[in-house]
């Protein structure tokens, strides 16, 4: 039977388990308190939770993008608790953002991703992300980055 969730916006009283989930995902990369309340009062309803059985087992953020770039936003964050794993928990945080772009007519989602970061290649290639370029040293342990980007297709 597939695994039931709920998508739903942070809730403040939420942080506490993002943070342990972004902990035991990201080890000492985590970030911190202070750039999630940033991304919370930023991004607002893009800043969404996915709970199973009551529980959150995972987040993910996206901003949109300044006067300059409209019609643009930005992937910021995503992880799922690794004993949730596999089970569609980021493919449902996914669906729901990309359909809160889509309604405020923005077509254009960028990220940035580890290049050794495989799994996670995998889930945005297969949301549609394409690799727009190699930044070289983008991350603090001298690792290249991708910046990929997905455009929503015209209906
Ligand atoms: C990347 C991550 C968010 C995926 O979460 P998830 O809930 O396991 O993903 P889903 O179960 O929704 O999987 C969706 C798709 O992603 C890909 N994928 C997910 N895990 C994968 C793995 N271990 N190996 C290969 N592909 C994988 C697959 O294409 C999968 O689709 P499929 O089930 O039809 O094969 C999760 O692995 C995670 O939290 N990683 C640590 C944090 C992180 O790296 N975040 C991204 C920073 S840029």
């Amino acid at each position: 039977m597939p695994t039931r969730y709920l998508v739903r916006r942070l809730r403040t009283s939420d942080l506490d388990r993002i943070l342990e989930v972004e902990h035991l995902s990201f080890g000492k990369d985590a970030y911190d308190r202070n750039l999630f309340a940033e991304f919370a009062h930023k991004c607002g309803d893009l800043f969404l939770v996915v709970e199973q059985g009551r529980k959150v087992c995972g987040y993910m953020v996206t901003c949109i993008r300044g006067q300059r770039a409209l019609g643009r936003a930005e992937l910021a964050s995503v992880a799922v608790d690794p004993t949730s794993r596999g089970k569609g928990a980021a493919s449902a945080l996914m669906e729901s953002t990309l359909r809160r772009l889509r309604l405020r007519g923005i077509g254009r989602l960028g990220l940035m991703v580890k290049v050794t970061n495989h799994e996670a290649r995998a889930f945005y290639e297969k949301y549609g992300f394409r690799k727009v370029r190699t930044i070289r040293g983008y991350y603090e342990d001298g690792r290249d980055g991708w910046l990929m980007a997905r455009t929503e297709p015209r209906p």
